[in-house]
């Protein structure tokens, strides 16, 4: 399987370290000491679907492929705008990806690698050949904007990536859920209306206990990455960029060290947009794309962790 095109779309308003210690007791250097997050984007008139339908657009035009040449189309997201009809089913008809099967999938900050994992499923088994796999998340209306531990670490957006099937062997993936864990991260709510600066009661948004979280990032990442590398009989020099889901730059850190790898291989974006959730790894892709850093013989690994708990991992080559 082969990434043959990328997209992504952020919100237009940017909320950052300053504006949120206006409504809650925080501050630029707290913020930016323990996360590495400086700003991210809080919808406005933007949906789940409207974002995820850019960043597909973007991503079709990017591949040079037609939408109607794509057979899958999942969205993952954690955030949808509607229960029904799925997000990705709504996605489609934006776009007219007329021929595709569409479906939403829900693996939180995981979700994209899950969705990749599942379109490289389908191409090995003959079904499909061609997807669109995207994550979006309109994260700013599930929060707690009085709880100052959890808000200051998630932001909007989507990204967006074209695979298509190969023929050689060149994608593989671990992939991890342990439910009994999973009271250490929730969301009881699901609000369709965006409810930035209007704070809601704790138990009906997204909760967290942070330290615990971190704890399970940085013994796990590292772990998956392991066993993916044993799994490719690679080792870990032989990789040119570790693309990890963005959820804090000290996890990033401490997942770099515990591998042995130097920092400049583990790319971030996460100082812009802080925690996209299920979109973060194809925001940061579809960046890397861009900048022309795919390049032709290129191995990377791509993480994702959170919520579920959920976590995995997967090595594409370019
Ligand atoms: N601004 C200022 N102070 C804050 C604050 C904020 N935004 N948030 C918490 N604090 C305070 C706490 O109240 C506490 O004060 P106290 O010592 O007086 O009680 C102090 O800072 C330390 O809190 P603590 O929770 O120990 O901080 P931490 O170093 O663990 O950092 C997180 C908190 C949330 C940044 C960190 O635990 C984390 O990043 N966890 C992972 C979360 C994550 O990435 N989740 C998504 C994964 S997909």
């Amino acid at each position: 399987m082969k990434i043959i095109g990328t997209g992504s779309a952020l919100p237009k308003r940017i909320v950052t370290n300053d504006d949120l210690s206006q409504i809650i007791d925080t501050s630029d250097e707290w913020i930016t000491e323990r996360t590495g997050i400086r700003e991210r984007r809080i919808v406005s008139d933007e949906t789940t679907v409207s974002l995820a339908a850019e960043a597909g657009r973007k991503a079709l035009e990017n591949a040079g492929v037609h939408a109607e040449n794509i057979d899958l189309l999942i969205v993952s997201t954690f955030t949808p705008d509607n229960s029904l009809p799925n997000t990705a089913c709504a996605v489609q008809r934006i776009l007219g990806c007329r021929r595709a099967v569409a479906f939403e999938m829900n693996a939180a900050c995981s979700g994209f690698l899950f969705a990749l994992n599942t379109a490289y499923a389908y191409f090995s088994l003959g079904v499909y050949k061609k997807a669109l796999i995207i994550g979006a998340e309109t994260i700013s209306k599930v929060l707690n904007w009085k709880d100052r531990s959890s808000c200051i670490l998630f932001g909007d957006g989507a990204g967006a990536v074209v695979v298509e099937k190969t023929e050689k062997e060149d994608y593989l993936f671990v992939q991890y859920a342990d439910g009994a864990n999973g009271e250490v991260l929730t969301c009881r709510c699901h609000r369709e209306q965006n409810i930035w600066n209007d704070c809601q009661e704790e138990k009906e948004t997204l909760w967290m206990d942070g330290q615990e979280v971190f704890k399970f990032a940085v013994r796990k990442v590292p772990e998956c990455i392991r066993e993916l590398l044993n799994m490719a009989q690679l080792s870990a020099e032989e990789i040119n960029w570790f693309l990890l889901h963005q959820a804090n730059k000290r996890i990033i850190q401490s997942v770099a060290k515990r591998l042995g790898v130097k920092e400049e291989k583990f790319p971030m974006n996460l100082e812009h947009y802080g925690n996209t959730s299920a979109a973060s790894i194809p925001i940061l892709l579809d960046e890397w794309n861009r900048q022309g850093y795919f390049e032709e013989k290129n191995k990377a690994i791509l993480s994702g962790f959170g919520a579920g708990l959920t976590w995995g991992a997967a090595l594409i080559n370019f």
